[in-house]
Order: structure tokens, then sequence, then C-alpha cells
């Protein structure tokens, strides 16, 4: 049996690093395993409001919640910073209780909670509990892009105008609009509640506008068409601000992720 070198260290781990370099090792799996702001998975969820820690933990044991697309198991720790926690397939809110759904509105549903003349409202296409409120309105005959959600805050922001979040629009009008009446929806037309902020205008199709705005006036958009001579025959929002999908089928809605709800949080910041 071959001796070990004379300068090997004391028992005969000549090939082993040493002790300090193998705890050292051992640290760094730890925290790379652990992140430091990771907290143990059935606390994030009962601090979001999904129940008590018993009832969050039985939720995990029962496979209903993922971690980055993986179903997780009891004890798993999660940095909600870096970590998508999903419930049922629904992205967990940034905070306690709050729910934020992007709805792609049909034509024909109004944006109030009520209709006095028993039309459908867009409060009837989204969950009842919790309850939830659009932030701002579309007419009853816009499609498209709707955030609803019980986080005031954030709606606040979003709705006030120091904000002006771009709201993107796909605008089928009568006619081919002329390179002189683009050039006064891009510059600004006279209303008769005073002229609008300058606007991103392009014309893809004969006849069809991209329009993007950041006021939030009533009917802006078909007004602002009407003045330049070219009613509007549909409108549809495709962009508020850092939301946008293409492809959210119309009456169906969505949670948003909560890299969105950040984005939407740092755009109003
Ligand atoms: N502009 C309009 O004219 N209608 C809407 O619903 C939204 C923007």
């Amino acid at each position: 049996m071959p001796r070990p070198p004379d300068d090997a260290p004391p028992g005969g781990g000549a090939l082993e690093p040493p002790l300090w370099e193998q705890l050292a090792d051992a640290a760094a799996a730890r925290r790379a395993a652990d992140p430091p702001n990771a907290e143990r998975l059935q606390k994030v969820l009962a601090i979001r409001g999904y129940g008590s820690r018993r009832v969050c933990e039985e939720l995990i044991a029962a496979g209903r919640v993922t971690v980055n697309g993986e179903v997780a198991v009891l004890g798993r720790r999660v940095d909600t910073e870096v970590d998508l926690v999903e419930v049922d397939g629904a992205p967990v809110g940034t905070k306690p209780g709050l729910v934020y759904y992007l709805l792609n509105k049909p034509p024909g549903v109004v944006t109030t909670a009520k209709d006095t003349h028993g039309r459908p409202t867009v409060i009837d296409l989204v969950p009842s509990e919790p309850r939830v409120f659009s932030v701002g309105r579309l007419d009853s005959e816009t499609e498209g892009l709707l955030l609803l959600t019980n986080d005031g805050e954030l709606a606040n922001r979003i709705a006030h105008p120091r904000h002006g979040l771009d709201k993107e629009y796909l605008v089928t009008v009568t006619g081919m609009v002329a390179a002189g009446a683009l050039r006064r929806l891009r510059d600004g037309v006279e209303l008769d509640d005073g002229p609008t902020a300058p606007a991103k205008v392009s014309q893809p199709s004969p006849g069809v506008l991209r329009i993007t705005i950041h006021e939030g006036r009533n009917r802006q958009v078909r007004r602002m068409c009407e003045a330049v001579g070219h009613p509007v025959t549909r409108l549809v929002r495709t962009r508020i601000g850092p939301l946008s999908d293409r492809r959210l089928k119309p009456g169906t809605w969505r949670h948003l992720e909560q890299d969105e709800v950040r984005a939407l949080a740092a755009a109003t910041a």
C-alpha cells in the first residue's frame, strides 16, 4: 500500500480540500438554494390572504401551488421578488388580498357596475369575489383591454393625469385618412372641452389607425376622429401602459403576472 506524501494533512485526506474550504462551499450552496429574502411558502401564501398557515399548508400538500411552474413541496422557501408563485395557475398578488384582472371587453358590455337598461357589465365577466372595479372606462361599443382590481391605490395612480399612462387603440374609421388629417390628429385637435394633447398616430392600412394617447377624456378617440371627418366604426384598445395581450379572447380575462403589476406600479411611481 503506497504511503501518503510527507506533506499530506493529518488524517490521510490528500485529495480532499481543507475543512475551511468545505465549510465555505457548503455555506455558498445553502445561500444559493435559500436566497436571503426567501420565506416559507405557507407564510407567503398566508400573508397574501390565502387563509391560515394550516390552510396554506393543505393547499401546498394538495399540489395546487407551483413555484416557477413546478409543483411546490411543503417546506419550500421562495423569494417573491424572483420566484413566480401560483395557486391553481393564478399568480399570487404582490399585496395581501389584492387581485388584478386583465379583461378583453367585448362590444355591448358596459363599464359601469350596474346598468339601468339591464345590459351586461364588465363586473359580470370576472369573479364576483373579491369585489373589483374597473380602472378607467371604455364606451359600451369599445372593445379591448380593461384592467379591473380591488387595489384602490394603484387604480388612483393609474387614473391620475400626472402619470399619463399611454393607451393604444386600433381604430377603424370611414374612408382613408389623408396626410393632413393624420397631422392634425398627431398635433392635437380642437374638441368642445379643449384641444387634445399630441398623440402618436399611424395608418397601418387604409382606414385603420393606430392611435396612442395619454389623456382619458370621455369618448376622446371617437371625437378626435370625428373632428377630422372620419367617424369611428370600430374601436379596440390594444395596450394600457405596459399591458398588452394579443391572445386574450374577447369576453375572457386573466390575472396579471407579478411582473406586470410591478411594471404598472413602476410606470405610475
Ligand atoms: N376613446 C373613446 O372614444 N372611447 C373609448 O372607449 C376609449 C377611448
